[in-house]
């Protein structure tokens, strides 16, 4: 009987081959970078690419290497069959690009190709075809030729129909081809690339070997990047500070001066063309803090890992690899770009163009100098909804299609709940708010930098173990959607419930939660390394103390005698705060002075203090929560209580609370929005227990919004 169900097979070698070539070549540029690698593999020194029909017709790759032996040639196309690696061991000290045997293979189930050897010293060259994995029936035959070898791959997909309609235009798939051509050639400074459309004279990539990689990106990308690139070069093994990983950096990037739409990073790691995409994110994230926000950078990086750091097998294309310690590289990174970023930011110089004689100055004078800006600039609808002025259809495009379009954009400090909700502040007083924003950002990010200055490093081992204990317990997708996120505003304020928004995600936070840790965190990064604010009026400590106890135990009978008065107890911690001062003073910024008065406290953020209301708990949390036995007990204590005293607290705000239209913002809620969320993006690691307990809770997506709003 017929029940549905459909016996098992095993499927034809053919179609297990064909299946397994769809996952390697994706499209022409996928054969190009297969037939470059090849080709940098046999050691070339010259390599040239001709496309026709942006290389769905052919695709060819000439190289001037040793070429292959002649007894190869029938396993040239084999699947699995390789020169270059021969146990699985040989992968962890694999330095040449192929190691699967597996692209020439894939190309051969999928187009026709042919490939044209000649060692050196040869008479002559030899040709052969291959389909399916095998050579040709007619053999290898001998031709005329030049050392090196060439292979074409001609009719890419004639035989997956799908594939071939999945292509894109001619032009568009060259120039995918290109891109890929040119990142190798920005690699390898040592050997020449060309690039060609088949029957065309002029070539669109010609870069001759060069001295230096500015020279070579000069070549590739023209005058425009290369007048303005920054060396980023960095090495563990001389750094001052000590490193649990080894890293080598050899980069290039663009300074304030370079302008572009789009960003263009590429990254090599021990010399493969790889993405990674936290990484590329991670840099973005210092450019539009402190360059203009239209502007996008050029990131040329090429990092050096030790081999068993990285697992080069994760991908079928090999565009991925997994390397150990990449939260921690990705932060030494961006901590390189944003000083060299706010180095050259000083110098930025702008090209002015003399107007000739009798031309009409477009909107004149200080108009036109913000006309670029009105691009970007905000306006009312009215409605108190405000939209950026960008076309439409590019908003769309740019968002992956209405379904993911999201109000809210990360860029623009108008994006924010509390931007929808200004509708009485007057146009003047925006303008005014987004460079105080801008300059806050910046002021904000110049004072982590002299905080987080990497020579930094505390040496205690306590403090490093808390500090790794920060960094073991991470919770990688929190930890993203912290860093990536949009503030839309709070929820409520005094409660510290706020929404923020990760791509098409809404999440409801627990503000105060995350402050805490964000500022438990700071303290141990910091440790030993604050520098103090000093309090326009010292507080007695045996006062805040009383205060503290009365407060906490203002239930009748909830004191018991037995420990003394209140007044005595106050006293006591007033004491021994007094003898741990020098320790305080040096570890944590807490000055305290000779009246055992509370007159400094530490600088966590720029332009952040704590809510000085709850200092009377801060103290007695300081003699009550401490175990000032135990070094790394007591240190972690320490933290913690700070982590409280700073948190954000709405709690505390006198904001009139009939200010009925709900439009003012409390200073408080400022404070969180432009310093506090701004910092969490860059020195939070969220740990796992906060996926768990709702400090982060999803409560909606916008595509399943937008499912249900079909059905309605
Ligand atoms: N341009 C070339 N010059 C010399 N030998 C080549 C060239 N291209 C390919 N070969 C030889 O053909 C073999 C198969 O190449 P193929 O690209 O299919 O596999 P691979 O490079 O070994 O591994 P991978 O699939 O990871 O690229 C190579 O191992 C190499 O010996
Ligand atoms: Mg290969």
């Amino acid at each position: 009987m017929d029940d549905g169900r459909r016996a098992i097979k095993r499927l034809a070698s053919d179609v297990v081959n064909r299946v397994a070539a769809g996952e390697v070549i994706h499209r022409p540029a996928n054969a190009a970078k297969e037939l470059v690698e090849n080709a940098l593999d046999a050691g070339a020194s010259t390599i040239h690419v001709q496309a026709k029909e942006g290389g769905k017709r052919l695709l060819s790759v000439q190289d001037d290497g040793h070429g292959v032996r002649l007894d190869d040639l029938p396993l040239l196309c084999e699947r699995h069959a390789t020169s270059k690696i021969e146990t699985y061991e040989d992968l962890k000290t694999c330095a040449s690009f192929g190691f699967r045997g597996e692209a020439l293979a894939s190309m051969s189930y999928v187009a026709h190709v042919t490939c044209t050897t000649m060692a050196r010293g040869a008479a002559h060259a030899t040709r052969c075809s291959y389909a399916d994995g095998k050579m040709d029936r007619d053999g290898a035959k001998p031709c005329a030729g030049v050392p090196g070898t060439t292979i074409s791959v001609e009719n890419l997909f004639f035989n997956v129909v799908t594939r071939q309609k999945a292509l894109k235009s001619a032009s568009e798939e060259y120039a995918k081809i290109l891109e890929v051509l040119q990142r190798y050639a920005a690699l390898r400074t040592d050997v020449a690339f060309t690039c060609r459309k088949q029957g065309e004279s002029r070539t669109t990539l010609h870069a001759p070997v060069a001295e230096s990689r500015v020279e070579r990106l000069q070549a590739i990308y023209g005058p425009a990047v290369a007048k303005d690139l920054k060396t980023l070069e960095f090495d563990t093994a001389t750094s001052k500070k000590k490193f649990d990983f080894k890293l080598k950096i050899d980069g290039l990037i663009s300074g304030g001066n370079y302008h572009s739409k789009r960003t263009t990073f590429i990254l090599f790691i021990n010399s493969r063309l790889v993405e990674c995409a936290p990484l590329k994110r991670a840099c973005e994230s210092v450019y539009a803090a402190i360059l203009p926000k239209a502007e996008k950078p050029f990131i040329f990086m090429h990092l050096q890992l030790p081999f068993e750091d990285v697992d080069v097998n994760v991908h079928p294309t090999k565009q991925e690899v997994q390397f150990l310690h990449q939260d921690a590289i990705v932060e030494v990174i961006q901590s390189k770009v944003e000083k060299i970023l706010l180095a050259t930011n000083s110098t930025r110089s702008f090209t002015v163009q003399t107007l000739l004689p009798g031309a009409e100055r477009l909107g004149g004078g200080a108009n036109a100098e913000t006309s670029g800006d009105k691009e970007n600039s905000v306006r009312d609808d009215g409605f108190g909804v405000t939209q950026a002025k960008t076309p439409k259809t590019t908003q769309r495009e740019k968002a992956g299609g209405d379904h993911k379009l999201v109000r809210t954009d990360a860029n623009l400090a108008a994006g924010s709940l509390d931007a929808y909700l200004q509708r009485a502040m007057n146009s003047e007083g925006k303008e005014h708010e987004k460079i105080q924003e801008v300059r806050r950002a910046v002021r904000e990010r110049r004072g982590q930098r002299v905080e987080a200055d990497d020579t930094y490093v505390c040496e205690l081992t306590s403090v490093r173990e808390l500090n790794e204990q920060i960094a073991n317990a991470a919770h990688r997708e929190l930890g993203e959607i912290i860093k990536n996120h949009t503030l839309v505003g709070a929820v409520d304020g005094r409660k510290g419930v706020w929404l923020m928004q990760h791509q098409t995600r809404l999440y409801m936070v627990d503000a105060v939660k995350l402050s805490e840790e964000m500022f438990y965190q700071i303290t141990l990064r910091n440790f030993a390394n604050f520098g103090s604010q000093a309090l326009e009026r010292p507080a007695p400590i045996p006062e805040l103390a009383l205060c503290a106890l009365k407060d906490k135990f203002a239930e009748p009978n909830s004191w018991d005698d037995a420990d003394g008065t209140m007044e005595q107890v106050a006293e006591k911690i007033a004491d021994m705060l007094a003898e741990k001062a020098d320790m305080l003073k040096e570890y944590l910024g807490i000055v305290i002075d000779d009246g055992r008065r509370i007159s400094g406290l530490p600088v966590m953020l720029p332009g952040y203090a704590p809510e000085i209301g709850k200092l009377p708990e801060f103290v007695l949390a300081l003699a009550e929560d401490v175990d000032w036995t135990d070094e790394k007990a007591c240190f972690e204590a320490l933290a913690r209580v700070l982590g409280t005293f700073y948190a954000i607290d709405g709690a505390h705000d006198d904001v009139d609370d009939d200010d009925t239209n709900g439009t003012k913002e409390s200073p408080s809620l400022r404070v969180a929005r432009l310093v506090v969320f701004p910092a969490m993006k860059r020195r939070l690691l969220p740990p796992r227990r906060f996926a768990d307990s709702g400090e982060v809770v999803q409560i909606a997506c916008l595509e399943r919004l937008y499912k249900i709003f079909e059905r309605c």
